[in-house]
C-alpha cells in the first residue's frame, strides 16, 4: 500500500527552541517511520522580514543540523531547503491567481506582522499562507505536522486546493494540520507572555543549542504564583506549560508527585513546592537537550557532509515535485 505523504518545514529566523521540537520536530521523527515524509527549510519564507542573508546560510545549515539531532534520518525522508525547489515557486505564481486580498489581509500572521513592522508590509507577507500551500501541495500531501500557531495557515490550504479543484478539476488533495495528540501544541513562553517563539524574550525561551547552565538560569526563572487556591484547581495557563514540559522531559512518576502536589494544595496549605518543581524540570530537561545540542554541533561542523544531504534531499523533493507541477500544468492548459 502507498504510504500517505506528510510535508512540514520550518524557516530559519533564529535558535529552534522547545516550541519548534514539541510542536512539530517531535511528530516528524515519529511519521518517518510510517508516513512518505517530505520536511524541509523555508527560507523563502523567512525573507519575508527582512533578515540579515549574511547569517542565513548558517541558520539553514543549522535548521538542517538540528532536525537530525533529534532523530530525522536523511536516508528515509527528504529533508531539504525550500530555494533548492524551483517548482515550489511556480505553483505559488498559479495558487496566487486563486487567493484573494480580503481574506489575505484578515490572516492572524498577517495581522501581527503589520504590527510589528510597520514599514516593511511586503507583498511576500501578505501571500506567506499561499507560499505556505504551495509548500505542501508540491508534494501532494495530506498531513501537515505543525504547532497550533499555523492551523489557520492549513485552513487557508484547503481553500485554495478547493478552488482549484473547481475550477480545473479533481487534481488536489486536501491537506490538514496533524499532531500526534488529540489536539494541535502550544508551548508557552516561560514569562507567561504568548507563545515561545525564535524572536520574542530569549530568556524565556529555551534553545535546542542552549547549554545546561542557561537552560535551568531559564527555567529557575519560569513565572510562578503563590499556589493553587482550593485543591484540583484549574491550572494556569504558565504553570500548566511546566506541566506540559514536564510530562515531555521527565519521568512519569515525577509528573504524577507534582500533579498530586498541585491538586492537594489549598490556600494555607501549599503542598506543591514551584521551587522543587523547576528544579526537577530544570535537571530533566537539561538531559534531554544535551545529546541534541551536542550532535547538532558536530553535524554543523561536518560541511561536506551537510552540502551532500541538503543535494540528496533536493533531488527527492524535486522529483515528486516536477510531477505535481505537471499534473497541475495539464490541468491549467499550460501544455502547447
Ligand atoms: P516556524 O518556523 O515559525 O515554526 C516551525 C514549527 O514549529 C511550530 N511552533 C510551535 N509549536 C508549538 N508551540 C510553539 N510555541 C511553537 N512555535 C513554533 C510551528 O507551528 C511550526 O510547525 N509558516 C511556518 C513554516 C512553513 C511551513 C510550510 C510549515 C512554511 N511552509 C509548509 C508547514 C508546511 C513557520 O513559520 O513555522
Amino acid at each position: 500500500m502507498q504510504k500517505e505523504v506528510v510535508v512540514s518545514g520550518i524557516r530559519p529566523t533564529g535558535f529552534l527552541h522547545l516550541g519548534n521540537y514539541f510542536g512539530a520536530m517531535r511528530n516528524y521523527v515519529r511519521m518517518q517511520n510510517d508516513y512518505d515524509c517530505y520536511f524541509f527549510v523555508a527560507n523563502w519564507h523567512s525573507l519575508t522580514t527582512h533578515p540579515d542573508t549574511s547569517e542565513l546560510k548558517n541558520a539553514v545549515h543549522r535548521v538542517i543540523a538540528e532536525n537530525i539531532a533529534c532523530g530525522l534520518d536523511p536516508e528515509k525522508v527528504a529533508l531539504y531547503v525550500q530555494s533548492d525547489v524551483p517548482e515550489i515557486a511556480e505553483l505559488y505564481l498559479y495558487l496566487n491567481m486563486l487567493a484573494y486580498k480580503g481574506e489575505l489581509e484578515k490572516t492572524a500572521t498577517f495581522k501581527d506582522k503589520v504590527r510589528l513592522q510597520p514599514e516593511n508590509v511586503n507583498a511576500g507577507l501578505l501571500t506567506y499562507p499561499v507560499l505556505m500551500a504551495a509548500d505542501v501541495i508540491i508534494q501532494r500531501a495530506v498531513k501537515v505536522p505543525v504547532g497550533k500557531d499555523q492551523e489557520q495557515h492549513l485552513e487557508m490550504a484547503r481553500n485554495f486546493v478547493d478552488r482549484f479543484n473547481h475550477r480545473y478539476g479533481d487534481v488536489l488533495p486536501l491537506p490538514y494540520a496533524f499532531n500526534y495528540g488529540s489536539e494541535l501544541i502550544r508551548i508557552m513562553s516561560l514569562d507567561g507572555n504568548g507563545k515561545m517563539s525564535k524572536s520574542e524574550n530569549q530568556m524565556a525561551t529555551i534553545y535546542l543549542a542552549d547549554d545546561d547552565e542557561s537552560i535551568r538560569k531559564k527555567i529557575m526563572k519560569a513565572k510562578t504564583d503563590q499556589g493553587p487556591a482550593e485543591p484540583n484547581s484549574v491550572k494556569p495557563d504558565y504553570i500548566q506549560n511546566l506541566f506540559t514540559l514536564m510530562e515531555q522531559v521527565s519521568s512519569a512518576d515525577t509528573y504524577a508527585k507534582f500533579n498530586a502536589d498541585f491538586n492537594a494544595s489549598s490556600a494555607g496549605n501549599c503542598v506543591i513546592r514551584y521551587g522543587d518543581m523547576k528544579k526537577q524540570l530544570a535537571e530533566d530537561m537539561a538531559q534531554f537537550i544535551r545529546p541534541i545540542r551536542e550532535k547538532a554541533a558536530d553535524i554543523q561542523a561536518n560541511k561536506d557532509q551537510l552540502h551532500r544531504l541538503i543535494a540528496q534531499g533536493a533531488e527527492k523533493a524535486r522529483a515528486r515535485a516536477s510531477e505535481t507541477l505537471k499534473m497541475v500544468r495539464d490541468a491549467v492548459g499550460l501544455n502547447y
